[in-house]
């Protein structure tokens, strides 16, 4: 009878969704229907607690449904707007909703193919791409944004994710799954912006700022295109790390926050021909001025705060000085970039593969660290990329 009351309160919770594993820790070892399988995974809680509201929870290994196949995440990582999700912050619109597993870098393996599914076999490696509706060609908002892992759908901070089937590349056998799971998003965002639509040059320059994981990424696809690489940041033990990675200017923006002074002395008044914004408004006059006749300035970051000013509004965006007359005189591009299409990242992957190129990874968290890794990461003393293992 005792077996029967815990059997039956377990049923109602696994239709209710989800577990709060510290509230009822054993629930699976009591459960005896072995149709039905767990994992652990972590979702977004309530906004405003201490290290915001994540929690881990167990919940049902998801459906497999017609098209989708089941992955074994093996790592995940942070990205800059993971932090903004779980601080709540309404950019991407609609309302939070507590029970989203985040975030959308992902290496997997596939456990378990739907009907349908043939391009897949059960071990293959594999990651899934940002927008996975985003096959090729060039980016539709409209029809291709419906999939965004952690945002709209629940993301890969979780052991077990059933994706579907179309947004998978293979990894390739020489690169390793903790640094796979650096490619969806900063990976495919650098190549995007250099690679696909600035087109970086052999012998061309490129700027790009600070040493996070989007412009660190960018700086490595720049070098492998032959170009020259100037770099931003707010530290010098990071640029000196910058240099030995290749980078031939350094800048440390918070001694010399007019940067593009330095930039064009050092280019002999020529600038930038690429520049990547992965920082937002506040820079965006600046990089103007940093560019070459005919340079391209690639928009990544979208921080509208600019420094000790607030929020950046519309009206002070149309208030820069310098926008059409370096935009005309000297025939200038700005290009907004959303991450990336699944070809681009197979590229991507192939690209790194073939180079021996390695993402920088500042540190590697366990599963059950992921607090630790966010907590870091808000430190702001990272290089590149943070990874979680799982
Ligand atoms: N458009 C897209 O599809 C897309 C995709 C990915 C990311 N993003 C956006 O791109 C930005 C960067 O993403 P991420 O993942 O690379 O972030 P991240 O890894 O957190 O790196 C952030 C870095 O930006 C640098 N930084 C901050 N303020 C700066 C300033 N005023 N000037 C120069 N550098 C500054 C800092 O470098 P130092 O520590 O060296 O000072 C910091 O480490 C974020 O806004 C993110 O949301 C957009």
């Amino acid at each position: 009878m005792k077996r029967r009351s815990v059997l039956c309160s377990g049923a109602s919770l696994i239709a209710a969704g989800a577990t709060i594993l510290n509230s009822l820790p054993s629930i699976a070892a009591t459960l005896s229907d072995k149709s039905v399988r767990f994992m652990r995974a972590y979702e977004v809680g309530e906004l405003g607690r201490k290290n915001y509201g994540l929690r881990i929870v167990r919940r049902p290994v998801p459906d497999v449904a017609a098209g989708q196949v089941l992955l074994r995440v093996h790592a995940t990582g942070l990205n800059a707007r993971d932090l903004a999700l779980l601080r709540g912050l309404r950019i991407y619109g609609g309302v939070h909703d507590p029970t989203r597993i985040p975030l959308d870098d992902n290496a997997c393996e596939v456990l378990a193919l739907g009907a349908g599914v043939t391009d897949f076999k059960i071990g293959d490696r594999v990651l899934c791409t940002h927008f996975p509706l985003w096959l090729d060609g060039p980016w539709d908002d409209v029809t291709m944004s419906g999939v965004d892992f952690g945002v709209n759908t629940n993301g890969f901070l979780a052991e077990q994710v059933a994706v579907p089937a179309q947004g998978l590349v293979r990894i390739p056998r020489e690169i390793s799954y903790q640094a796979a799971a650096t490619f969806p998003n900063a990976g495919l965002t650098a190549w995007h912006a250099v690679m696909v639509a600035a087109n970086l040059q052999a012998g061309e320059t490129m700027v790009t700022l600070g040493t996070g994981g989007v412009s660190v990424f960018g700086m490595q696809w720049a070098k492998l295109r032959g170009a020259k690489v100037a770099i931003t940041s707010s530290q010098d033990t990071k640029l000196v790390r910058m240099r030995e990675l290749g980078a031939e200017i350094t800048i440390n923006y918070r001694n010399n926050p007019d940067w593009h002074h330095e930039l064009l002395e050092l280019t002999q008044g020529r600038g930038a021909d690429v520049v990547l914004n992965t920082v937002g408004i506040a820079e965006l006059e600046r990089c103007l001025l940093a560019c070459n006749s005919n340079g391209r300035v690639m928009v990544i970051g979208a921080n509208s705060v600019t420094r000790g000013k607030g929020t950046a509004t519309t009206a002070e965006f149309t208030g820069l000085k310098v926008f059409p007359r370096a935009m005309i005189m000297r025939g200038l591009t700005i290009r907004g970039i959303i991450v990336g299409s699944r070809q681009m990242l197979a590229d991507a992957l192939q690209a790194a593969a073939s180079a021996g190129l390695l993402p920088v990874i500042d540190r590697v968290f366990s599963f059950e660290n992921a607090r630790e890794a966010i907590t870091y990461m808000e430190s702001g003393e990272k290089i590149g990329k943070i990874v979680i293992s799982i």
